[in-house]
């Protein structure tokens, strides 16, 4: 679109658009008729339980398998969700009272639960300019109690893996990659979730793929996996023909239901065989974006380690300070670079909610489910009383969610869309570079 004038629209000018850029939603875009065959099948055959029926379709089974073909995992095991995913991991790691897993400061909701409800205390990482889990940091916060490291994959690109799985090692933690935001994603060639013990995916809505709710957990463990197995159930494994067996002591547990079904198992199949493709799209808009706009003054891009492995969801931008990155994003909304009612394609990270520590008030606030104030109470826990868990806790995470901005990039972008978005963003960084 040729730009009529310069004065910004919020200052009165022109729009560089008025029509809204698509719905975030990666996976969303691409569901069609071979998603729908699939769950066609599942409904036919009236079998939409994983484990038994009348004809069963074995969507979740060749979903795994599928799965462990492409990214070269030996186990992935269907789940409900990503963060039942989460609390499978804790579990299948024995991780109770009495330890610590180290989370970083930029994350969701889900990882800080993980750990409570598992009876542990989550430890704060500061994050660095890849906005995932500074190595250093991890480095200084290992502590004696510390057990796992969960290190999160944060809107679709991978931080420093190898640095952080090194750190880990030495120190003998466990590692678990949340790679919820990241499906398709690698690092130096290796698919996200292989560089640790396990890996969880999610397949909400808002993700690469989407089966509405559900996700994976892999691991190349054996052990790792028949526990993960028993615990996303009832406790037990299944016998071939889909039975519960009680019969082995090593394998007696507590099960959190949490079993994906055929039905999701069909979606997600029929997305998963799409995820090259939706990857590819998000990957590629968001790098002519991007590569376009690097050099301009006042805005600082973040530091994508393996820009190869990014699986696109996401463009994060910094800015000199707080002022700068709010009115950014105030002026480019005013240019048209929003999407439609409801969706939350142009933010500034301070509004990005439960994925920053200090905006989830059950970790602040140290809340409990239960009346005796679990985990944070019990006696093997006493040596967290002194953990903080408010804005001031880590000081890079804290100034640069101030700082900076977060665009989605639509799976389905247009070659219009990409250069209104660049248009957009030279216009309005071209008349406040002196503002700021
Ligand atoms: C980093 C991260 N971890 C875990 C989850 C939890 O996934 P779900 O919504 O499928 O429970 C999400 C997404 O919601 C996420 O973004």
């Amino acid at each position: 679109m040729t730009v009529l004038s310069n004065r910004l629209a919020i200052d009165g000018g022109p729009p560089v658009r008025t029509a809204p850029l698509p719905w975030e939603l990666p996976g969303a875009h691409f569901i069609g008729a071979e998603e729908r065959a699939l769950v066609d099948a599942v409904v036919d055959a009236k079998s939409p339980f994983r484990f038994y029926g009348p004809d069963l379709q074995g969507m979740v089974a060749t979903l795994e398998r599928e799965w462990c073909e492409a990214f070269g995992h030996r186990h992935a095991l269907g789940v409900s969700s990503g963060s039942a995913a989460l609390s499978i991991a804790m579990s299948a790691l024995q991780i109770g009272p009495g330890d610590e897993v180290l989370i970083p400061g930029y994350l969701w909701v889900s990882c800080a639960s993980a750990v409570v409800t598992a009876g542990a205390i989550p430890r704060l990482v500061d994050i660095d300019e890849t906005f995932c889990m500074d190595p250093d940091d991890l480095a200084r916060k290992i502590g004696p109690h510390s057990r796992a490291v969960l290190i999160v994959h944060m809107s679709g690109a991978p931080g420093r893996v190898d640095r952080l799985v090194e750190v880990a090692r030495a120190h003998g933690l466990a590692v678990i990659e949340d790679c919820a935001q990241a499906s398709g994603g690698r690092f130096r060639g290796t698919s996200v979730g292989r560089s640790g013990d396990i890996g969880i995916f999610s397949f909400q809505l808002n993700k690469n793929m989407t089966s509405g709710e559900g996700g994976v957990v892999v691991t190349d463990d054996d052990a790792l996996a028949r526990r993960m197995v028993a615990l996303h159930d009832l406790g037990y494994p299944r016998t071939a023909a889909g039975r519960l067996d009680v019969s082995d002591p090593e394998c007696q547990l507590w099960g959190k239901g949490a079993r994906m079904s055929e039905l999701a198992g069909a979606m997600a199949l029929g997305q998963f065989r799409k995820l090259p493709q939706i990857t590819g799209a998000m990957r590629s808009a968001k790098w002519a974006i991007r590569k376009r706009l690097e050099g301009l003054p006042g805005v600082t891009f973040r530091t994508i380690v393996d820009p190869e492995g990014d699986s696109g969801p996401f463009l994060i931008a910094t800015f000199r300070s707080a002022e700068a990155a709010e009115f950014t994003v105030n002026a480019l909304r005013a240019e048209g670079i929003k999407g439609p009612e409801g969706s939350l394609a142009c933010l500034t990270m301070r509004e990005f909610g439960l994925h920053w520590y200090y905006n989830i008030p059950s970790l602040v606030q140290k809340r409990s489910n239960s009346r005796d104030g679990f985990p944070w109470t019990h006696p093997a826990n006493a040596f967290a009383s002194d953990y903080a868990y408010g804005r001031g806790t880590l000081p890079v995470a804290d100034d640069l969610s101030d700082r900076a901005m977060i665009l989605s990039i639509a799976s389905n972008l247009s070659a219009a869309d990409v250069d209104d978005i660049v248009t957009a963003f030279a216009k309005v960084l071209a008349a406040t570079a002196d503002r700021f």
